[in-house]
Formats: structure tokens, sequence, C-alpha cells
């Protein structure tokens, strides 16, 4: 074992870790946090519910639940003077950018909740990790946009709270919408965690070496930000606008099939599921009621959605590789109709991821027998040789 990771040098990539938290079966296609099927917890849980399970590993009675939730309300706002720390980035800056910026800033700030061998710090990083990603988000966005800042307002409930950042401005107060604050929630739980992703990983082997869970977090961010990981969401949205039409459908799913083509289905295939990803059929009917809600049930891109799905779920290249959509395909159509821009769906990948980094990170380092992480390699390079002086270099 090095730290979380068990090496087996007879495989070049497959390191595997220990956890309690999340169960994925790929070839079944099924998803479990702490045992509960995901399609139960987004029906019926709270995104903090959900949170409190992931983090402590049982589902919080209503004493649990009210003292969990005072305790992220209470630390939802930011220290004021990060608001300037904002005003130093371009107004184009992509939000993923500030993301990876001020979360990382944030041990910078908050020195009572960076010692990780002091259990009240570890704590306290948590709770102010969680509380405090909303109002980041909400702010990277508004930064984007020119508008001025939101605070969070304690009354509201998680997903609430942070559409009402985003969206309401001085002059006008926000009207919630419960059907799109009730999605909001849906999608912050259908991405809380996901066992041992490249984000998950890149969070736990930053964290194995002791580094404050602030520059751990930031890490895992900048990590999620690729186009193969977290930025599917965003690419999946742009790719089916430049399809356009259901009639360019064939064109895209040869080249996704083009091995010397680079094109890539975006929102298709997973390194686990070899199956239908279960978060997809649940992001797919969100997609659906929220498109009704905002009055967009004909949306053009949505239709190119279901018979690209359609096309490839019956094609054999996609049959034969176990292709099949992943979380992010219907994604970002959902976003789009909820008003976020696409820039910012990662964003709101990294908002709800949040709570799985920080809950697999505790697990980790509360772990008696935890070690720093170092993965080994199998040297393909040149063996032992001679030094030869650079005049004597042909
Ligand atoms: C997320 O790990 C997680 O849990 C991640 C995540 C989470 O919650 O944290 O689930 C979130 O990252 C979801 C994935 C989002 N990414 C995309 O949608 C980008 C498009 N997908 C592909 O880039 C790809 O499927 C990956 C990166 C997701 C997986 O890469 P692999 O492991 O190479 O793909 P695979 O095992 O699924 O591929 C098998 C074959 C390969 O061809 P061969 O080399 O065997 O000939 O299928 C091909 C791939 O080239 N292939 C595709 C394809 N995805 C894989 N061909 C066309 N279109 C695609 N989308």
């Amino acid at each position: 074992r090095t730290g979380c990771f068990t090496y087996d040098p007879g495989f070049t990539s497959t390191a595997s870790c220990e956890s309690k938290i999340t169960y994925i079966d790929g070839d079944k296609g099924i998803l479990l946090y702490r045992g509960y099927p995901i399609d139960e917890l987004a029906e019926h849980t709270t995104f903090l519910e959900t949170a409190y399970l992931l983090l402590y590993g049982e589902l919080p009675t209503k004493v649990q639940y009210d003292a969990f939730k005072l305790r992220i309300t209470r630390h939802t706002m930011l220290h004021e003077q990060m608001n300037r720390f904002f005003s130093g980035f371009r107004r184009d800056a992509h939000p993923m950018a500030i993301m990876v910026g001020v979360v990382g800033a944030l041990s910078a700030f908050y020195h009572d909740s960076i010692d990780i061998r002091d259990p009240w710090q570890r704590e306290m990083a948590s709770i102010r990790m969680i509380a405090k990603m909303p109002t980041i988000a909400a702010m990277a966005y508004k930064y984007s946009i020119g508008q001025p800042f939101v605070y969070p307002k304690n009354e509201l409930d998680y997903s609430a709270n942070f559409m009402r950042m985003c969206f309401a401005v001085p002059c006008e107060e926000y009207e919630i919408d419960p059907v799109l604050t009730r999605a909001m929630r849906r999608i912050f739980i259908l991405h809380a965690d996901h066992e041992q992703n490249a984000s998950t990983s890149t969070v736990r082997l930053a964290g194995s070496s002791g580094a404050n869970p602030f520059a751990c977090i930031s890490a895992g961010i900048a990590c999620l930000w690729g186009p193969a990981h977290g930025g599917a969401n965003e690419a999946a949205l742009m790719m089916l606008e430049e399809i356009g039409s259901v009639s360019r459908i064939e064109e895209y799913v040869r080249r996704a099939k083009d091995k010397d083509d680079p094109f890539r289905l975006m929102g298709f295939g997973h390194r686990v599921y070899k199956n239908y990803d279960p978060r997809a059929k649940i992001m797919q009917k969100t997609c659906h009621e929220v498109l009704a809600a905002v009055g967009h049930q004909d949306d053009p891109i949505l239709k190119v959605a279901m018979e690209l799905e359609k096309i490839a779920l019956s094609d054999e290249y996609f049959i034969e590789k176990k292709l099949y959509p992943n979380i992010d395909f219907y994604s970002g159509i959902t976003l789009k109709a909820l008003a976020s821009p696409p820039t910012c769906f990662t964003v709101l990948f990294a908002l709800a991821r949040t709570v799985g980094w920080i809950a697999q990170w505790k697990e980790m380092i509360e772990d008696p027998s935890q070690r720093i992480g170092r993965p080994r390699q199998l040297y393909t390079g040149a063996t032992e040789r001679a030094f030869v002086p650079m005049d004597d270099r042909h």
C-alpha cells in the first residue's frame, strides 16, 4: 500500500483504493452512495441530507440534519477581503480558472482549518468548503457578467440559495421557482460523488501529502475542468449545437467511429460504466421537467440529443464498445435551460462534487494506516549510458 493506492506492478495503469463511500457496478449500471441507490436519494433527499450521508456514513435523523444544516448555513459567507481577489481576474476569465484560484486561496484566510492533524480543524474545513462553494461559484458567475455579488440568505435551502446568489439583482428580488430548485437539487445529488474518478483521485493524492484541504479541493477542480472529465457537459452541449439538426447526426456518428478522426461523441462512454450510466437516466427525466417548466419543451437541441442517443445505441460500433450516454449527455441542455451559461456547467459539477471530494479526503486522512500516495511506473526509457561532453555530441 502506498497511501490509499494499492499498486500492482503487473498492471500499467491499475491502481485501486479501499473506500466505504460509493459503489459502482459498471456492467450493471449500479451506483450506490453508502449503500443507497442514487435514484432514491435523488428523488427523496435534500442535497445536505445526501452530503451528511456521504460524510458520516448514515442518513441523518431530524436532529442531526437540523444541526448540520445550521452549521453549513452559518458558514456560507466568504471573508469580505476575498471579494477583492475576484477583481484580479479579467472579466472574461473562464469561471473554472477563478474557482481554482479562489478555492486554493481559502487556506490564506481560514488558518484555523488547515492543520489536518486536528480533528476539529478537519471538521471545520469540511463544513466551510461545503458551505462556501455555492457562494464562490455564484460570485465567479456574477463577476464574469459584471453584476454585483449577492450575499447568501440563511432562510433558503442549499440549491435555492445558490440560484438566488446567481440570478438575483439589487434592482428586483429573485423569485424562487420550486420546479427549477428541485431540478438543481437533483443535479447536485447526481454529481456529488463517483468513487475514484480522476478528480477525486487527484484530491486523495494531494491530501496524502498532508496538504491543506482547500489546496486539495483546488487541485480537484483543476482536474475536473478537463473535457474528458467534468468539462464534458459543456463540450456535449457545444457538440449538440454544432450538429444542429437531426439530419446531420449520421455524419457525426460516422466521424466518432473513424479512428483517424479525433472527434468523440461528448457525453458518451465511460471508464467504468459499460452499461447505461444510472445518473444519465435521471438527468434525462430532469431535462424534460426543466424544459417544460421554462416553456422550451420543443427545444430542437433536445430532439437532436434524443435522436443521437437512439442512433448511437443501435449502432454496432457503440454496442460492441459498450458506449452509453453518461451523466454529461443531458446535463448541458438542462443547465442551459436553468439559465447557467456553458462556461459555468463544470463550475456546478465542481460545486456538487466538493461533497464527494471532502468525504473521500476525510476517509483517507482518518485512516490510521494512510501514507503518502506514490504511484510507481513501468520504466521504458534508455538504459544507463556514459555522459558525452557537448563538443563531442553530433
Ligand atoms: C465523467 O470517472 C468518472 O467517474 C467520471 C465521471 C464522474 O462522475 O466523475 O463519471 C464524470 O468524466 C464522465 C465522462 C465524461 N466524458 C465524456 O463524455 C467525453 C467523451 N467520452 C470519451 O472521451 C471516453 O468515453 C472517456 C474518456 C469517458 C473514457 O475513455 P476510454 O476509457 O478510452 O473509453 P472507453 O473505455 O469507454 O472506450 C472504449 C473504446 C475506445 O476505442 P478503442 O481504443 O478501444 O478502439 O471506445 C472509444 C474509445 O476510443 N470511445 C469512443 C467514445 N468514448 C470511447 N468513441 C466515440 N465516442 C466516444 N464518446
